[in-house]
């Protein structure tokens, strides 16, 4: 049987559907997964159909790739990574390459790869954003790592990727833990952009008055113009949804309480290390952990509720205004942590790039990047 291009460990959501994309785009992919079940069952749903080649054990998934292998991770980030490496090590040779697909602490990254350099085994840390549909039919990969390594995946990430009309949403970054710190970036851009999002929701709504026609109208025409992006596009969405059983706004059921995995908290500690500010993200992430204190923000509620309309007379188009600003200075805030972080860990990041490959496929997507990515194509010595 011919060998396969690729090996992808890891069929959860986001394993299974890079996994799905890399054979849609003619390429032999071997999968893995620690729990043989969620193989067999990827296999019997599409995986079949789309040609992925089954392996039932990590000896069986080194047998099965071309040399030099290269085998992407996409499993759970912490342990699960140095365990799955562990495991594959005594199959590998020498000059094979590893990619991490997860959203790895980047400090993890640089030990592995330090780590695997001695055994001979090349590493990548790759960022991957756009969710479970971005996955299947086109990401925004952030490559970082050994250079050479990285040009023997370069077609495949570039098959892959989302596409604009600036190119694939995929370029290498820089050394090291270079894409995993973009992507902790991404992340907290995100949360940031979410945060006002949220607030914008509340502004018009408790602010204003609004009702929920009246509020995804707002974000509909908020994704017409300047503000347009992904996250407007599906705040404008989500608004427009009603539950099917109950008939009431999808909105109106969902519990304001939130978790946060850490890419968040990693950007405010990062930021922090390096004397950065970085006051939306951190804002946002505050907010989140807040959002979880449900109980103690009830019983506050109780004794100290406002409902008054203390907004009342604000013109929506000054609130698009706003949020405008404010999703700018996020972009602006993750730029000035890339830039410093860039400097500081030696990454020698290119910023108009970065702003490139995030302009499709990953979930801070937007008509700002564009704008971002010309400033500092005309000055990539831009400071903030
Ligand atoms: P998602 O959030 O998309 O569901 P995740 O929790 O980030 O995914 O990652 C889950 C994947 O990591 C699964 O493939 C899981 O394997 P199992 O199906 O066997 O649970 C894998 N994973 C988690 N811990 C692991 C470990 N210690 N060793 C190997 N794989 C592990």
């Amino acid at each position: 049987m011919d060998k396969s291009d690729i090996g992808v460990v890891g069929m959860a959501v986001m394993g299974k559907n890079l996994a799905l994309n890399i054979a849609s785009r003619n390429y032999r992919c071997a999968v893995f997964n620690r729990t043989a079940e969620k193989t067999a069952q990827v296999m019997a749903e599409r995986g079949d159909a789309a040609g992925l080649v089954a392996t039932y054990s990590v000896r069986a998934l080194a047998k099965a790739l071309k040399r030099p292998r290269r085998l992407m991770l996409m499993v759970k980030a912490g342990k699960a990574v140095d365990e799955t490496i562990a495991h594959l090590l005594p199959h590998l040779e020498r000059g094979d390459i590893i990619i991490d697909g997860g959203n790895s602490h980047y400090p993890d990254t640089d030990r592995r790869q330090a780590e695997l350099a001695k055994k001979g085994i090349r590493f990548i840390g790759t960022g991957v954003s756009g969710g479970e549909e971005g996955a299947l039919h086109g990401p925004s990969i952030m490559p970082g790592g050994e250079r050479d390594a990285y040009r023997h995946v370069d077609p495949i990430f570039r098959a892959i990727a989302a596409r604009t009309d600036d190119g694939a949403c995929c370029t290498w970054l820089g050394k090291g833990s270079a894409g995993h710190f973009v992507k902790m970036v991404h992340n907290g851009i995100e949360y940031a952009m979410m945060q006002m999002l949220a607030e914008s929701y509340d502004l018009l709504r408790t602010g204003l008055g609004y009702d929920m026609a009246e509020v995804h109208n707002t974000f509909a025409k908020w994704n017409q113009g300047r503000t347009a992006g992904y996250l407007v596009e599906i705040s404008a969405l989500v608004t427009s949804y009603r539950d099917p059983q109950t008939g009431q706004w999808l909105v109106d059921l969902i519990q304001d309480t939130a978790a946060q995995k850490g890419t968040g908290k990693w950007t405010t500690v990062a930021a922090l290390d390096l004397g950065v500010p970085v006051p939306s993200i951190t804002t946002a992430v505050d907010a989140r952990i807040l959002s979880g204190h449900k109980a103690e923000r009830t019983a506050i509620a109780r004794v100290a509720a406002t409902k008054s309309h203390w907004v009342k007379g604000l013109p929506a188009h000054r609130l698009e205004g706003a949020a405008y600003a404010a999703f700018l200075a996020a972009y602006a805030q993750g730029m000035h942590l890339l830039s410093r972080a860039s400097h500081e860990y030696g990454y020698a990041l290119n910023l108009a790039q970065v702003a490139r490959i995030w302009k499709g496929g990953c979930i801070i997507r937007s008509r700002i990047l564009h704008l971002l990515k010309t400033a500092y194509t005309v000055n990539p010595r831009l400071p903030h």
